[in-house]
């Protein structure tokens, strides 16, 4: 099996080669090494971060063998990275292997990486369980770079604002992040501090649907069927040129249901009037069994609906180091001017 398994991070690395010196010259040193799902280890991944290679597995734990074969090969690979296993096969994904205290000390120390130019921090643990950064969306912060020259950008669902700080390193005029964490805002706002960005990145601590309600000036009223919501913050009306929404597969809170198998439009609809007519609006939904196609026309009609039809609509689709085998990555990322 260690063979086996070699052998198949050889496949990936070599399959690599062109996209790996595409991104150092793109200043990027953060992406996938192996993609198991499509690589012959479902359920296994290798990142790298920097100065970091972060194995994970999500269905399995590793055998001892398998991980020092793992080890071995990016020592010779990628010499003097710094290798750590999160074991992430238990229940809600969350990491189940201890450390020594020496190394997880190491684990929980910042390190800087680049991706396309702009620098974020990473830790190979901290507080949550996902890394500080998708990479699979790699191909949307591309994107987003190219279109926000000048733009104002909403970034809704923002974890560490990867999306919002790429969009101001790229030069747009005025960028909002919102999230409800206040943990995934802070390490955002350490990102912003960690780039020479030409304007002040905006960070709001809020729920997505009272934020986007007020600033699409449907508004967001503070009672609801007699019972007081949660504080908010409040937002004047405001339309952006771009608007990335990258919300969560599903999550329930006083103010709407976040579903992206059966009620996107819920979250589109007023995503949509927070767009400038004329503008951009960045949807990405992260569930396999939703199919592209059918997702798209569910948008498509929901846009006719509000009057703001869709006028032009193009696919983003995450990069090599993200392959897929039947050509429908789980991750799909919709670009559409309104
Ligand atoms: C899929 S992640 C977004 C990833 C992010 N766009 C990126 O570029 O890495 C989901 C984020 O949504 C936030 N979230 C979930 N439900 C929310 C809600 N109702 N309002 C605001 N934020 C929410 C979580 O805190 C988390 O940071």
């Amino acid at each position: 099996m260690p063979a086996n398994l070699t052998a198949a991070l050889a496949r990936a690395l070599d399959a690599r080669r062109d996209l790996l010196a595409r991104l150092a010259s793109d200043h990027t040193d953060a992406f996938r090494l192996f993609h198991g799902t499509a690589e012959g280890h479902p359920g296994l991944t290798v990142d790298r971060y920097g100065s970091i290679i972060l194995v994970q597995s999500f269905h399995d734990p590793l055998s001892p063998a398998a991980l020092e074969a793992l080890e071995a090969f990016y020592a010779a690979a990628f010499p003097g990275l710094d290798l750590f296993y999160n074991d992430r096969s238990h229940a809600n994904s969350r990491i189940a292997n201890p450390l020594p205290p020496e190394r997880q000390q190491q684990a929980e120390t910042r390190r800087e990486f680049s991706e396309l130019g702009v620098k974020y921090w990473v830790q190979a643990r901290h507080a949550g369980q996902d890394p500080w950064l998708f990479l699979d969306l790699r191909a949307a912060r591309r994107r987003v770079m190219a279109e926000a020259v000048g733009k104002s950008v909403l970034n809704v669902f923002a974890y560490t604002c990867g999306v919002g700080v790429a969009a101001a390193k790229a030069g747009a005029s005025h960028v909002v992040n919102v999230d409800f964490a206040e943990s995934s805002l802070a390490v955002g706002k350490d990102n912003a501090r960690l780039n020479d960005l030409p304007i002040r990145v905006r960070f709001v601590k809020s729920d997505a649907f009272a934020a986007l309600r007020q600033l699409a000036g449907i508004g967001q009223p503070k009672m609801v069927r007699g019972k007081r919501l949660p504080p908010f913050p409040e937002l004047a009306p405001h339309q952006f040129d771009v608007v990335f929404l990258d919300p969560p597969r599903y999550a329930k809170s006083a103010f709407g249901v976040v579903d992206l198998i059966n009620d996107y439009p819920a979250l589109f609809k007023p995503a949509l009037l927070c767009t400038k007519p004329g503008g951009t609006l960045i949807c990405c939904n992260n569930v396999a069994q939703v199919d592209r196609d059918a997702w798209a026309e569910q948008l498509t009609r929901s846009a006719a609906k509000a009057g703001r039809p869709i006028r032009e609509m193009e696919w983003i689709t995450p990069e090599e180091d993200f392959p897929s085998l039947d050509g429908k990555p789980p991750l799909k990322i919709l670009l559409m001017r309104v």
